[in-house]
């Protein structure tokens, strides 16, 4: 296809098109504001590419999702987590020797220095676990300050990302843990990388944890469903605060304060909290979705909608099966369940909802897992982040891969006033 062309007062600009692996088209604007004056103003990012990605692709329309060209169906139902966090970040699933060494440096990196760890004795215990998962994550570049030593030197980035994938569940744990008033339980050596975490957070002096592979298989599962996304609002949190080539770890921090927000995956907890306010308040559906759409109230149907899927979520379709297989196999009633499950057939069914293309996203059905599993509410946007880590790692590391590397600076329309005084 030829150039685009814009057509400004007597101008004419051209502009190159640009087309992705699947077919996804875009208008190059990276001269425009050069070749003509002019900016380009999408609030929200709604049409904006911040990027090229090699990394994850999702069709909205067609509810697809894939890692490096894999479908997430394929690696949910055959991969574990550990060999996905090495996919994304390397991009190669890892050989037998690959494999080993990376287990091996997640093992190693597992322990978090016992200076840190004094940290957990001084927060409330009404913290809540995603402030001291960002904080911690941060206080990684105190502890362990060999970061960015040499943008090029491969064996830095690998002990950082190593570091970060196998750390954040020990952070996770330990929050936990404190919150609970139990005394911390250690990483183990011999525990492959979600039994220990499950180790960490379920074991206790009063009842000791006993390994479950079905609920080993299901966390690991879930956290490969969360492992990337392309440019949500946490990851372009990421490379913008990485652009500025601050370290790894202050920018995967930024990153979890970005996920925290019950827009993205803070949504994971809201939606249980609506969902028992539901139950507790004994409201009907319909009562909801009329909240929902009262555009007086400032009530969203939390775990609905998506800027990118339109039609559903591929996440959202294998965690609902998942929690009701679940719930089936263990012979439970989980009376949420049954309001997610009534929400949803009411809210597709209603106008509102399918004029604005809203389905339910990930986060609607993920919350009754967990909370299934034995998770307490607080922590499902903790375990989102455990998931999504090695994504933020792949995309901050192909960021800083690229040519040509630019400091992400948005520009702006300023609407204040022309001249103003200070008074007196
Ligand atoms: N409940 C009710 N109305 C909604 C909802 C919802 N959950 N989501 C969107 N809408 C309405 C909006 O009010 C808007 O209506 P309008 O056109 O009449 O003004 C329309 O649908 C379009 O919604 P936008 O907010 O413009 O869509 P956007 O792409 O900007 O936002 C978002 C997407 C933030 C996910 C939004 O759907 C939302 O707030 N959902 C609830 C929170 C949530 O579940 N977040 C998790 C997302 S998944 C993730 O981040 C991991």
């Amino acid at each position: 296809m030829e150039n685009a062309k814009l057509n400004l007062g007597n101008m004419v600009i051209e502009l190159p098109l640009v087309t992705g692996t699947m077919g996804e088209q875009a208008i190059d604007i990276t001269n425009l504001r050069k070749d003509s004056g002019f900016i380009t103003l999408d609030s929200g990012y709604q049409n904006t590419g911040s990027c090229k990605s090699a990394i994850t692709y999702i069709d909205g329309e067609k509810g697809i999702l894939k890692y490096r060209g894999v479908n997430i169906e394929e690696l949910a139902s055959k991969a574990r987590f550990t060999e996905v966090a090495y996919f994304l970040v390397n991009g190669k699933f890892p050989d037998n020797g690959e494999r080993l060494e990376f287990s091996q440096q997640l093992t190693e990196n597992s322990m978090l220095h016992e200076d840190m760890i004094k940290f957990f004795h001084s927060v409330p215990p009404t913290a809540h676990p995603m402030s001291i998962l960002s904080t911690m994550v941060n206080a990684m570049s105190i502890f362990y300050p060999q970061y960015f030593v040499d943008e090029n030197d491969g064996e830095v980035f690998k002990l950082m990302a190593s570091r970060l994938i196998s750390k954040i569940r020990t952070i996770a744990a330990f929050s936990y843990k404190r919150s609970i008033g139990e005394p911390l339980v250690y990483p183990r050596h011999d525990l492959p990388y979600v039994g220990n975490f499950l180790n960490m957070m379920f074991d206790s002096p009063v009842k000791p944890y006993e390994s479950d592979p079905d609920m080993e298989r299901l966390l690991n599962m879930i956290l490969i469903l969360h492992a990337d996304h392309e440019q949500n609002c946490s990851t372009s949190t990421v490379r913008l605060v990485g652009s500025s080539l601050v370290n790894l770890y202050s920018s995967v921090c930024a990153g979890i304060c970005a996920l925290w927000g019950p827009l993205h995956g803070g949504a994971n907890q809201e939606v249980i909290e609506m969902l028992e306010r539901i139950r507790n308040e004994n409201l009907s559906i319909k009562t909801v979705l009329e909240r929902a759409k009262d555009k007086n109230s400032n009530f969203k149907l939390s775990g609905f909608g998506h800027r990118v899927y339109r039609n559903f979520d591929p996440r959202m379709k294998i965690l609902k099966q998942e929690a009701q297989s679940f719930l089936g196999n263990r012979k439970l009633d989980d009376p949420l369940m049954n309001i997610a499950l009534e929400l949803e057939a009411a809210a597709l069914k209603d106008d509102y909802f399918v004029e604005r293309k809203l389905y339910p996203n990930v986060d609607f059905y993920s919350g009754i897992l967990y909370r299934e599993m034995g998770f307490p509410t607080e922590m499902f946007t903790v375990l989102f982040a455990i998931g999504r880590m090695p994504g933020w790692i792949a995309q901050w590391k192909e960021m800083h891969d690229s040519v040509p590397f630019k400091i992400g600076r948005p520009r702006q329309i300023y609407t204040g006033p022309t001249e103003a005084h200070y008074p007196g």
